[in-house]
């Protein structure tokens, strides 16, 4: 249909025909008897007749559900409008990848573009055409459970990641049957939730929000994401389903964005708690007025708009909702081909082929994080292992949000040793929480016949995801207890770590004499971490998220701004200065961090000039050395520091970074380009600007170490 037939269509329809296409429900009412239009139906406040004027639904489906679903639908449907099918693919769907935080630490932008684009060809195959990812959600508080679902704690690096997801699912042409619409989430600032509290209160000034948390959800737009979810929390006092200027100012005004706005989930009558609206009436009237096009789960717009429409501005803006929701179901082909080519046949093949699960075992692999390494791993093939603990044949390990994985196809850790031949000594599955003392003197029993103990421990997947917040973030004391008995044996003990958040490690980094954090994994994720303890993969994640020595660090970030009375400074004052008194400021393990079975050596830095101006750019470059036995892949930084600004900056900012492989014994020149657009920020006074002056650089291994240099910008 050309676009400019969709007026036409809108002029044909009923004011309850267009309330429909802004109401989302799930999939189910259409094939699920119990939830139909007397069942639960009923609850949503909607009759049986505007079931077939819904304009979108979510949830379970496959290629013949899908068929049948719309197929009924069109031909109840007045104007012959399809349905527009969503659901939650995060990171895959049958195929599922390692969740987005560990796919983060690859720092691999072509590696997440290719999982999102896996996760595209399997989802539409089974019928879908939109899905609720990326999110790009900055976080620096690991009791959140959704730091799962983000990508870290790094502006950049969200902009990438998220970047890359949208051009994975979209893949430039929504009209190809491959595809998937991709929707960033939540706008806004959804992670920076009070005390790591899920749906908690956020509050951050304009200067943050401008340079550190909305660049991520203005660059996927850029990108061409064709919608965009609202968060469910309140920002600065106003929840962001009812914020006018988020969702109007800032982001249709100031960006431009012309695509969809969809609620979170029952976000719309949630205005009725938040305390902003007193019914459902209020909340459709404030949330339409914000800019809410689609509203999720509730029916408030079926409930209020016939009423509120009467007034002529609130039409305009239900027929503009309207246009958009109608424009992208064009866009993606819907009014062509209502079932977007989808057949049993193709699905079936697509599904979980073997070229999508080689790509889950390379993400697991580079997604995985060596955070310790006393020179035990990699290990040798001809030792024999006990592999222990609560993962140790856990299938598990796909992680919240992988609605349609299937343990069935997942590799446990137990069948990844098995696959490379590894002889096991025993293997011993144990609970999360407790360990009977009489199976803890079998397991030491077994552990004595053993060359290596590898401990799989971790967090069960409840502990994360969405409304998985806690206020512990150490390993459960029975599984520390095991470490400790292990520990006595004296024999080489690597731990695994299967969890969706940054632990509290302290004590397992003292006990352990390697520390793997796989993070979860996904369905290949018991070969890739067989691959990295054998060392057919030398691991080469680096932290996107820091590691604190306790919840009392929290938040510890590495672009902190600058204090009056930083600590590094004032080495002589014992008291009077930004500190804690009982743990250092600095993380356990910092963002940027990882090791890997080789060293790389940094030197001779090489920069084109000290002074830049406005106009050109300048280059700074830096060899690295493989000294080590094993070829790798080396992340290089680049960080930077506003030496002197408008407003307090970061004291690092991540700017550039580059991936290399290196053999061993071979240098490597690595060399980036600077100009004044790196170096502009927001300065609280509506500009994006940059400071003439002094600024500093760091290039390095991570953000708390690396070889410094100053230029100086000039007009
Ligand atoms: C989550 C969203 C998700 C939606 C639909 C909500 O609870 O916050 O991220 O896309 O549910 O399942």
């Amino acid at each position: 249909m050309k676009n400019e037939e969709i007026k036409t269509l809108l002029s044909k329809m009923t004011l309850e025909e267009k309330i429909g296409q802004l109401t989302q429900i799930r999939t189910s009412y259409y094939y699920n008897s119990n939830t139909s239009a007397t069942g639960t139906i009923s609850k949503l406040k909607f009759t049986k007749e505007q079931k077939w004027m819904i304009g979108t639904v979510l949830g379970k489906l496959d290629a013949k559900m899908m068929f049948e679903i719309q197929k009924e639908y069109l031909d109840n449907n007045r104007l012959g409008i399809p349905l527009l099918f969503m659901h939650d693919i995060i990171h895959g769907f049958k195929t599922i990848f390692p969740i987005p935080l560990a796919l983060s630490c690859s720092w691999d932008e072509e590696l997440i573009e290719k999982t999102a684009r896996v996760a595209a060809r399997e989802g539409s195959s089974s019928g879908y055409q939109a899905t609720f990812s990326p999110m790009v959600d900055i976080v620096r508080d690991p009791r959140w459970g959704r730091v799962i679902e983000s990508f870290g704690e790094d502006t950049l690096l969200n902009s990438i990641f998220g970047v890359a997801m949208v051009r994975g699912y979209q893949n430039g042409d929504l009209k190809d049957p491959d595809t998937l619409i991709s929707c960033v989430k939540h706008f806004a600032a959804y992670g920076a939730a009070e005390g790591g509290r899920d749906y908690n209160t956020v509050d951050i000034s304009e200067c943050r929000l401008r340079n550190e948390y909305f660049p991520p959800y203005y660059e996927a737009i850029k990108a061409g994401a064709k919608s965009i979810m609202s968060s469910f929390n309140v920002l600065n006092g106003i929840p962001a389903t009812a914020n006018t200027w988020l969702l109007r100012k800032i982001l249709r005004e100031e960006w431009g964005y012309e695509g969809v706005v969809i609620s979170d989930w029952g976000a719309v009558k949630e205005l009725i708690p938040h305390g902003t609206a007193e019914n459902s009436i209020d909340a459709a009237k404030l949330s339409l007025k914000a800019g809410i096009d689609i509203e999720m789960a509730t029916t408030a717009y079926f409930e209020a708009l016939p009423e509120l429409c009467k007034d002529k501005s609130m039409e305009k803006l239900l027929d503009d909702a309207v246009e958009r929701i109608l424009l992208l179901k064009n866009e993606c082909g819907l009014f062509e081909d209502p079932y977007r080519g989808i057949s049993y046949e193709k699905e079936k093949q697509t599904l979980l082929c073997s070229d999508f699960r080689k790509v889950a075992r390379e993400a697991a692999s580079k997604s995985a994080v060596l955070l310790k390494n006393s020179d035990v791993l990699p290990l040798e093939r001809s030792k024999n292992v006990i592999l222990i603990g609560p993962y140790a044949s856990n299938s598990s390990i796909l992680g919240p949000w992988s609605l349609d994985g299937d343990l069935n196809d997942v590799i446990t850790i137990e069948q990844g040793l098995i696959n490379k031949n590894i002889r096991l000594e025993g293997v011993e599955t144990t609970c999360f929480n407790e360990i009977s003392k009489e199976k803890s003197e079998e397991i030491i029993e077994k552990a004595k016949r053993a060359d290596v103990i590898v401990l799989a421990l971790g967090e069960e997947e409840e502990k994360s995801g969405e409304a998985g917040c806690v206020s512990n973030i150490t390993l459960p004391e029975a599984q520390i207890k095991l470490l400790r008995c292990m520990k006595k044996l004296n024999k080489p003990l690597i731990v695994l770590l299967i969890n969706g958040r940054p632990l509290d490690l302290t004590n397992v980094i003292e006990e352990a004499d390697a520390v793997l954090e796989c993070w979860f994994p996904g369905t290949e994720g018991g070969n890739a971490i067989a691959d990295i303890l054998y060392g057919d993969y030398n691991p080469s994640g680096k932290l996107t998220m820091s590691f604190p020595r306790g919840v009392g660090q929290i938040p510890v970030y590495y672009n902190n701004l600058a204090t009056g009375r930083p600590k590094e400074l004032l080495k002589n004052e014992k008291r009077y200065k930004s500190q804690y008194l009982d743990v250092p400021n600095e993380p356990l393990f910092p963002f940027g961090y990882g090791l890997g079975y080789s060293k790389f050596k940094y030197d001779n830095l090489n920069i084109s000039k000290k002074e830049l101006s406005k106009k050109e750019r300048i280059s700074c470059s830096i060899n690295v050395t493989n000294i080590g036995k094993y070829t790798g892949i080396e992340t290089v930084q680049l960080y930077m520091r506003d030496k002197v600004a408008d407003i307090s900056r970061p004291v690092k900012q991540l700017i550039k970074y580059k991936q290399i492989i290196i053999n061993p014994n071979e240098t490597k020149t690595v060399e980036f380009t600077i100009d004044e657009k790196d170096l502009r920020y927001w300065n609280g006074e509506n500009q994006y600007k940059s400071d003439e002056g002094l600024f500093e650089f760091t290039l390095g291994k991570d953000s708390s170490e690396g070889i410094s240099f100053e230029v100086r910008l000039i007009s």
